[in-house]
């Protein structure tokens, strides 16, 4: 199987001989199940290299479209833990507030986009003031909060993300964990729901960031779950119909942020981290 492009995923270390862990779009080279011809474009955790030697029952056989890129981003993890995750977690209702965090990244972007097309006000957190702009200009966000003018600034960050949303968030998709995650918890309305998703202050090693804000989940009835998109596959086929049509009309707009090259992986990586995308970050190295 030869990988085609790849997206990223996060892993501390590797032991000698392992391959950086990773999913990616494939072109089969050689079969010798009869499922796969030569040819046949597949989805699979190849790793990140060239050649991958996989067994069939990990392959998931894909139709080409184009763009292909599409196939990891808005209708491949990304879109699926955006709907899925919000929908089942997070269970928006018309008229309430939901707040997300790394809003210009790939699952947050579409979270945003969704939750307005659920007929909710949105609220993105992001990196800067160009992500903050893109948000409301571009992905039709009601309102950004650009987090970094409020580092050590907890306080403020709290403050920033009451005005914005006019009082505190009923659903918050949360991407990042930490001060992020302690600062909207506290201004959560009653019966809110924060849907974790992922925690990418996190990733890159350091000390465990101890939640302050639990306290008052007794008293709101706050509800808060964790989730592998993977929980709610039941759902794929309807999620991946909805998203289609709702790309296919223009109502959901789909930012990637294509790398070249397999020895440019380990820079998109750390980009990732840094915040260097906008959208998701795909590596191009077939
Ligand atoms: N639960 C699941 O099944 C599932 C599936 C897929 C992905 N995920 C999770 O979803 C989250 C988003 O993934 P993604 O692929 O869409 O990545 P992404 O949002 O495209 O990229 C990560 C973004 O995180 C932001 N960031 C980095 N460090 C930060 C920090 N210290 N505080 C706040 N924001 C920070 C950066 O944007 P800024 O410039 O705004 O800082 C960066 O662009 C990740 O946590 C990932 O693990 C979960």
């Amino acid at each position: 199987m030869r990988a085609w492009m790849m997206g990223q995923t996060y892993r501390a270390a590797l032991s000698a001989g392992e391959v950086m862990a990773g999913s990616g779009l494939a072109e089969v080279v050689e079969s010798r199940d009869p499922a796969f011809a030569p040819g046949d474009l597949v989805y699979a955790e190849t790793g990140w290299q060239r050649l991958a030697v996989l067994p069939a029952n990990r392959l998931q056989k894909v139709a080409p479209m184009a763009p292909l890129t599409h196939l990891l981003s808005v209708y491949g993890v990304a879109g699926l833990t955006a709907y899925l995750g919000l929908k089942e977690c997070g269970r928006p209702k018309v008229g309430e507030t939901v707040v997300v965090s790394a809003a210009a990244g790939a699952v947050g972007g579409l979270v945003g986009q969704i939750a307005k097309l659920w007929g909710c006000r949105t609220v993105g957190l992001a990196g800067g003031p160009a992500k903050c702009a893109l948000l409301t200009s571009e992905l039709g966000f009601d309102a950004a909060v650009d987090y970094k003018a409020y580092a050590g600034d907890m306080p403020g960050l709290y403050q920033a993300l009451q005005e914005a949303t006019g009082g505190g968030a009923d659903v918050y998709f949360d991407n990042v964990g930490g001060e992020i995650l302690d600062a909207v918890l506290f201004g959560m309305k009653p019966f809110g729901r924060v849907a974790l998703c992922g925690a990418v202050s996190v990733y890159d090693g350091g000390v465990p960031y101890g939640v302050r804000g639990l306290g008052g989940m007794v008293s709101k009835r706050i509800a808060m779950r964790g989730f592998i998109v993977s929980d709610f596959y039941d759902q794929r086929e309807a999620a991946l119909a909805e998203l289609k049509g709702w790309v296919e009309s223009g109502q959901i707009k789909v930012r990637e942020d294509v790398m070249e090259g397999l020895e440019n992986l380990p820079a998109a990586l750390i980009g990732l981290l840094a915040g260097d995308n906008v959208g998701k970050r795909l590596v191009r190295i077939a």
